[in-house]
């Protein structure tokens, strides 16, 4: 086993589950165009999230890290008519490919990329009494996990569904003598989560395109 039959059964499963898609497949280009990272999700973890979030019957989706607006666009298409995805993006460079190519995708009224940091952005959510959000998506910087949790939950209700990308980083997150502040902000993560009696958490491997990483995935209780 080894990271190209990782890839291989990922392209596999890509072909299959998903093929061409216009407005995926140009928000990519257009990223790589641009000179973004390609860090985001690969195709079938985006359909994933997508699935997770019509299982939810998400209405209200929150999205933290934006890049290029390719988890976006799958958040987006979950979504019902009248439904809205706030994402929050620190880098306008990347916020305006975003905007782009999420109009590229039709799904331009129903989703608002707001530029600042994430943090900033939350607060101010906050003061204006934001309606609560069901579905969130966690995929900014790391080091900030434990801060975008503490405002994520003033922003949920009971039912919420929090999914955060990035949890495993190729087992960084289990080497106690890593103390990059990633890793040591996914684990204040974890430690929060299962700190807190009112969640439910798990978190899961994942192998493929992207590499080996994870997602931690927890439903806020009553
Ligand atoms: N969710 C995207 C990938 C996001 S990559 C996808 O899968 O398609 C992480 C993004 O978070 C980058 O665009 C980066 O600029 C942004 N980011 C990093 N730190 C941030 C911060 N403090 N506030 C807001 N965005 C931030
Ligand atoms: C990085 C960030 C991500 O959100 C991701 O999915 C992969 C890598 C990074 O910052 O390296
Ligand atoms: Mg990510």
């Amino acid at each position: 086993m080894n990271e190209q039959t990782w890839q291989a059964v990922d392209d596999w499963f890509t072909e299959r589950l998903i093929g061409a898609d216009d407005a995926l497949d140009h928000a990519l280009a257009a990223s790589g165009k641009a000179g973004l990272r390609s860090i985001n999700v690969a195709p079938n973890q985006g359909k994933f999230l997508h699935l997770l979030a019509r299982i939810q019957g998400a209405k209200r989706i929150l999205e933290i890290g934006t890049l290029g607006g390719y988890s976006a666009i799958w958040l987006a298409r979950a979504l019902p008519p009248g439904g809205q995805l706030v994402s929050l993006e620190y880098s306008p460079e990347n916020a305006a490919v975003a905007r782009a190519n999420i109009a590229h995708a039709n799904l331009a009224d129903r989703v608002s990329v707001i530029t600042g940091l994430a943090l900033d952005s939350l607060d101010a959510m906050l003061a204006e009494q934001t309606a609560p959000f069901d579905f969130v998506f966690i995929d900014a910087d790391k080091s900030n996990n434990a801060n975008y949790l503490d405002r994520v939950l003033k922003l949920s209700r009971p039912g919420t569904v929090i999914v955060a990308d990035n949890v495993v980083r190729r087992g960084r997150i289990a080497d106690a003598d890593d103390h990059d502040a990633d890793v040591t902000g996914l684990r204040d993560y974890f430690d929060k989560v299962s700190a807190d009696a009112r969640l439910d958490t798990t978190a899961v491997q994942t192998v493929g395109s992207k590499g080996w990483d994870g997602f931690a995935i927890t439903i806020v209780g009553a």
